[in-house]
C-alpha cells in the first residue's frame, strides 16, 4: 500500500479517485485550496469508505481520527511551503489541482498559465527535492484540438486551440523533458475525454459554480427544474443526428483508470505514459438528452442554438493503448452515467452548498 499525495483531491474527479484509492487500501494526503470545491466532499468520501469522519487537527488541516489514512490540508500548489508540508514520505502524486474552464482561459490566460503551468512546475521542483518522482497528471483531450482522424490515437498531432489546452500541452512537454533529463521518473499523462456522472450513492458528484458550461451538468439542472431549457449548440454538424458527438466517460471509470495508472507506475520501471482515458464510443448531444430524460423520468426541454465557437463536430478516444498498458477499460454505460448523475443531482440540487450553509 502506498502513501499518495492528491492535489485538488476535493474536486470532482479528485474526490471520486480518493474514494477508490482508499477502498484499495492506500493512505492519502490531500492538498486543495478549495477554490472550486469544499472539504465536505472528502467528509463524504471518508464516510463512504467507513472512516470515522474528518477531525480538525489544526487550522486548515483535517485527519480521520482512527486509522489516519486520510488527511486534508488547505493549501496552494503555487506556495512552496504548502507543498513542503505535505510531501514528506510520499510515494507518488496524483495531480488534479488546476483550472479547467475553456471559456475562462480565453479571458484570463495569465491565471491559467500561473496555476496550471507554474503551479505544476513548483510541484515538480518540490517532488524532486523530496525524492518523489512518480506522478499521475490530469491532462485533457483538449490538447488534440480539432482532428481529422477519429477515434483519436495518442500519436495524433498536439494542436490545442485555446489557452486551457495549451497549458495542458505545455505541462506534458515539461514532463517529457523532465523524464528525459534524469533517471527515476515514472509519469503518466492521462488525457481525459468527457468525464460525467457521479458515485452511485449520490453522495458525491460534480458541483459547478454558476451556470454550467458543460453539457451534462446543464442537462441535470434542466431535468431538476433549476433551468428552463437546454441550448443545443448546432444541429447541422456532420454527425448522424446533426448534433456534436463526444466520448463521455463515467467519473468512476475514470477514477479506476487513475488507480490502475498509479499502481502500474509504482510497480514498474522508469517510464513516460501518455494515455487517452475514454470509452472509445461517441454519443451525440441528443443521445444524452434522451438518455437523461428516460433515466430521470423528467422532461429535458431543448432548443437549437448557434454552434459554439471552437467546438469540434466529433471527439472520440482511441482507447486501446490504455487497455493494453494498464489493463483498464471503461465498464459503465451512458445510462449508468445518467442514473448516477441524476441520483447526485436529485439529492443535492444545489451541490454541496446547502450542506455547507447548514454546517
Ligand atoms: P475541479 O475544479 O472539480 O477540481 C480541481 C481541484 O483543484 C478543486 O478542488 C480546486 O479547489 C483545486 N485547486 C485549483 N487550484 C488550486 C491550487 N492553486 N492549489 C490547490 N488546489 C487547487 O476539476 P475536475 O473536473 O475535478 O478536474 C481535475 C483535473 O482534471 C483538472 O486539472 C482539469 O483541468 C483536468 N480535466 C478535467 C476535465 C473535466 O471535464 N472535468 C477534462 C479534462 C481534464
Ligand atoms: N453543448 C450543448 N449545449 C450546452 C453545452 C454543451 O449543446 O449547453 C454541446 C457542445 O457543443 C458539445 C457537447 O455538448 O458538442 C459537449 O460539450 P461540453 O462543454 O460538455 O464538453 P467539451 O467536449 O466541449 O469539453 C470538455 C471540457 C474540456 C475538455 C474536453 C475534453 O469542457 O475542458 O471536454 O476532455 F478538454
Amino acid at each position: 500500500m502506498a502513501n499518495l499525495l492528491i492535489t485538488g483531491g476535493a474536486g470532482f474527479i479528485g474526490s471520486h479517485t480518493c474514494l477508490v484509492l482508499l477502498e484499495r487500501g492506500h493512505s492519502l494526503v490531500v492538498l486543495d485550496d478549495f477554490s472550486n470545491s469544499h472539504p465536505v466532499a472528502l467528509e463524504r468520501v471518508a464516510s463512504l469508505v467507513g472512516l470515522q469522519g474528518l477531525n480538525a487537527v489544526a487550522p486548515g488541516h483535517w485527519r480521520d481520527p482512527v486509522q489516519g489514512r486520510l488527511s486534508l490540508h488547505r493549501g496552494d500548489i503555487r506556495n512552496p511551503q504548502d507543498l513542503e508540508s505535505v510531501l514528506a514520505g510520499i510515494d507518488a502524486v496524483l495531480h488534479f489541482a488546476g483550472l479547467k474552464s475553456v471559456g475562462e482561459s480565453v479571458h484570463h490566460p495569465l491565471r491559467y498559465w500561473d496555476v496550471n503551468v507554474s503551479g505544476t512546475r513548483l510541484l515538480l521542483e518540490q517532488m524532486q527535492q523530496h525524492g518523489c518522482r512518480t506522478l499521475v497528471f490530469s491532462s485533457s483531450a483538449s490538447i488534440y484540438g480539432t482532428q481529422e482522424r477519429v477515434p483519436i490515437p495518442e500519436s495524433a498531432p498536439i494542436q490545442p486551440i485555446n489557452p486551457y489546452g495549451r497549458t495542458k500541452a505545455t505541462v506534458e512537454q515539461l514532463l517529457a523533458d523532465l523524464v528525459g533529463s534524469e533517471p527515476g521518473w515514472r509519469v503518466a499523462c492521462l488525457r481525459y475525454f468527457n468525464p460525467v456522472g457521479a458515485h452511485a450513492s449520490g453522495l458525491i458528484g460534480e458541483d459547478p459554480s454558476g451556470v454550467p458550461n458543460n453539457l451534462f451538468p446543464y442537462i441535470s439542472q434542466v431535468a431538476s427544474g433549476l433551468r428552463p431549457c437546454l441550448s443545443v449548440y448546432g444541429d447541422d454538424w456532420d454527425t448522424p443526428d446533426g448534433t456534436g458527438v463526444r466520448d463521455y466517460i463515467h467519473v468512476m471509470d475514470l477514477a479506476e483508470g487513475h488507480v490502475a495508472a498509479v499502481e502500474h507506475l509504482i510497480s514498474g520501471p522508469d517510464q513516460l505514459l501518455q494515455l487517452n482515458l475514454g470509452s472509445g464510443r461517441g454519443h451525440s448531444v441528443l443521445d444524452l438528452v434522451h438518455a437523461f430524460a428516460t433515466v430521470s423520468g423528467r422532461p429535458v426541454p431543448w432548443q437549437v442554438a448557434p454552434r459554439r465557437p471552437g467546438d469540434p463536430a466529433i471527439s472520440v478516444a482511441d482507447a486501446e493503448l490504455a487497455a493494453s498498458r494498464l489493463g483498464w477499460r471503461t465498464r459503465r454505460t451512458l445510462e449508468d452515467m445518467c442514473r448516477d448523475g441524476w441520483a447526485w443531482q436529485a439529492a443535492n440540487p444545489r451541490g454541496y452548498t446547502d450542506r455547507v450553509r447548514a454546517s
